[in-house]
């Protein structure tokens, strides 16, 4: 038989498949249509029986999120543990003795690695949980995109510059933002994550005994919870009205002077944004459908893909 001199069809399906792979670092929502369509499934439930077990979880889970997605892109980094040889981020001063729910992420891959081995990565998983959370919480949904790795490394440097402080200025938080590629407008909606979830005293004691732009009820109310020296992590929720369910009384709050971290308040405050926190005070499908298309951007930040990184089989390690 002579020798061929251009592919066969299968041959060209194949060729077209791996160059579209390799040339594009997509994500794309059917990544595990074939390879673990069980995936969804198995997530949805292991975070549906967090939340119902704690409802405070589906927020702790969120962050975990945010917090992945800006050191080093949507990369599992911020699920690595500490080693005698290795400084992950969890440690670092966002994230030290206040991000939660590595346990339930463990659970959720042992979950998936019964059903399919080495497929998931650990940052799809936070990226599905997130979503998973919100809407658990009342919130809305939107279609995950897939196909992230998972790093090796971690920066606990990076996670100390790069995650927004609650002492932040509006411009501040701005730049922060843009330096991953968001907007204002993101900004001002991913903030929204702030209907849900608490904050230690620690990151609002300053705004509730030093600010001005505080409605004084609220003041007297945060302070009783929150002494001028100890109970630094007392809790109190950044929406005190419902702060187990995803809906849009954070900006009205902000509107009402109730913000409870400065950045939050920032947000209302005489400058850029405030147009946006009215509208969305006054519109929650509109905070809802831009909610979603931010975090569906957040996601997007330097994700890996193709044949960078791995599939962690231990989101606290690399294998
Ligand atoms: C805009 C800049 C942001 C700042 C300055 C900020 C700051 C904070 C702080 C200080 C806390 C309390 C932490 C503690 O006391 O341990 C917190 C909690 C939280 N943050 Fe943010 N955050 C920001 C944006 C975001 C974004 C974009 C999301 C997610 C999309 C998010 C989700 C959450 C959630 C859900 C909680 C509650 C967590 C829990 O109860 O376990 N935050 N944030
Ligand atoms: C993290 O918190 C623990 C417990 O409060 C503390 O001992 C440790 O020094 C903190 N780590 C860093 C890097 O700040
Ligand atoms: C309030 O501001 C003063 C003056 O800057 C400062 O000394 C004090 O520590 C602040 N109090 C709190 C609770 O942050
Ligand atoms: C603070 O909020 C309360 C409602 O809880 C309201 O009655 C009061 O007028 C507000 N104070 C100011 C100064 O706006």
């Amino acid at each position: 038989m002579a020798s061929k001199q251009s592919l066969n069809a299968p041959e060209f399906l194949i060729f077209i498949f791996f160059t579209a792979t390799l040339a594009s670092a997509q994500l794309s929502s059917t990544f595990y249509d074939n390879s673990c369509p069980s995936a969804f499934r198995i997530i949805q439930s292991t975070v549906r029986a967090a939340i119902y077990k704690e409802k405070r979880m589906g927020a702790s889970l969120l962050r975990l999120h945010f917090h992945d997605c800006f050191v080093n892109g949507c990369d599992g980094s911020i699920l690595l543990d500490d080693t005698t040889s290795f400084t992950g981020e969890k440690t670092a001063g966002p994230n030290n003795n206040s991000l939660r729910g590595f346990d339930v992420v463990d659970t959720i891959k042992a979950n998936v690695e019964a059903s399919c081995t080495q497929v998931v990565s650990c940052a799809d998983i936070l990226a599905i949980a997130a979503r998973d959370s919100v809407v658990a919480l009342g919130g809305p949904s939107w279609t995950v995109q897939l196909g992230r790795r998972d790093a090796t490394t971690a920066s606990f440097s990076q996670a100390n510059t790069d995650i927004p402080a609650p002492t932040s200025d509006l411009s501040t938080l701005i730049s922060a933002f843009s330096k991953k590629g968001l907007s204002t407008t993101d900004m001002v909606s991913l903030s929204g994550a702030h209907t849900i979830g608490q904050a230690r005293c620690t990151t609002f004691r300053s705004r509730v005994y030093n600010e001005s732009n505080i409605n004084s009820s609220f003041s007297s109310t945060e302070q009783n919870n929150c002494p001028l020296s100890n109970g630094d992590d007392n809790l109190s929720p950044l929406d005190a009205g419902s702060p187990n369910y995803f809906d849009n009384c954070y900006y009205k709050n902000l509107l009402n002077q109730r913000g409870l971290l400065h950045s939050d308040q920032q947000l209302n405050n005489g400058g850029s944004t405030d147009s946006q926190v009215s509208t969305y005070a006054a519109n929650p499908s509109k905070f809802f459908n831009d909610f979603s298309a931010a975090i569906v951007n957040m996601g997007n930040i330097s994700p890996l893909t193709g044949t960078d990184g791995e599939i962690r089989i231990n989101c606290r390690k690399a294998n």
